[in-house]
């Protein structure tokens, strides 16, 4: 049964305020990071593209990829020319490029990309699912730009259980808007994202909407006691 989720607008107007969000903080958005993950994000970000299974020459597709920390850990295992970094909020792609001038990132809708199907080995998306519109409508892009027996993975913040995850909702709720507000002066923002992680779909339904967006052999990987989790996931081979 799906959830109620009074804070997210209804259906168009997701979009709008998530691009509203990421455009306001992008200029903190990487220090951010850093601070509330407490420098984890970078290892958990090896850890998914590890599993994409790449090597020097492989193709790969990042989706929304922000200010592009993951791009980046793809084109050390491919090579810079074979990786691109798509979003679209324009701020995000600004630091992006200024960050990382020898990666091609491209302006645009991971939903509907409009980059050639089957053009890549391996796609990714890191810290997103919960921010689109339609995560089956992600998965399907995703699914349509690799080739058969390409891999996909998604690297999410989530809940974990037990007295960690006591401890995690009373950081969601006072300390993630707190150091939001002081650290970028955007507390709404970061109460919004904290909320998105409180709020979104379990990892078990996030499995299932990849098995249904066309992707097999879908595994989930808790990493740090679930606080986030990777989602893996092949596309079939013809036939
Ligand atoms: C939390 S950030 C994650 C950025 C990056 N992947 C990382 O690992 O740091 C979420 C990003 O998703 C982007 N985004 C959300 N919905 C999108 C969509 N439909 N198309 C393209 N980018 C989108 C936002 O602009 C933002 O840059």
């Amino acid at each position: 049964m799906t959830r109620p989720r009074p804070e997210i607008p209804p259906s168009g107007g997701k979009a709008s305020l998530v691009r509203g969000i990421f455009a306001r903080i992008a200029g903190r958005y990487d220090l951010l990071n850093s601070l509330l993950s407490l420098g984890l994000h970078q290892p958990w970000r090896r850890r998914a593209a590890a599993h994409l299974g790449l090597h020097q020459g492989s193709r790969v597709v990042d989706l929304c990829c922000g200010t592009g920390d993951l791009t980046a850990v793809l084109a050390h295992q491919v090579g810079p020319e074979n990786v691109v970094g798509v979003d679209f909020v324009p701020e995000m792609l600004e630091r992006a490029r200024l960050r990382h001038p020898e990666l091609r990132f491209v302006e645009g809708d991971a939903l509907a990309t409009g980059l050639p199907g089957e053009s890549f080995d391996g796609a990714s998306v890191a810290f997103a699912l919960r921010n689109v519109e339609d995560v089956e409508a992600l998965f399907r892009e995703m699914a349509r730009l690799i080739r058969p027996e390409g891999r996909v993975v998604s690297l999410e913040l989530t809940r974990p259980s037990g007295l960690l995850g006591c401890l995690h909702g009373l950081v969601l709720r006072w300390l993630v808007p707190l150091v939001g507000r002081l650290f970028s002066g955007q507390g709404g923002a970061y109460r919004y994202l904290a909320r998105s992680i409180a709020e979104f779909i379990s990892v078990e339904e996030v499995a299932d909407i990849m098995h249904q967006a066309g992707l097999e052999d879908i595994r989930i990987v808790p990493l740090n006691g679930g606080i986030v989790t990777l989602h893996l996931g092949r596309k079939p081979a013809h036939g």
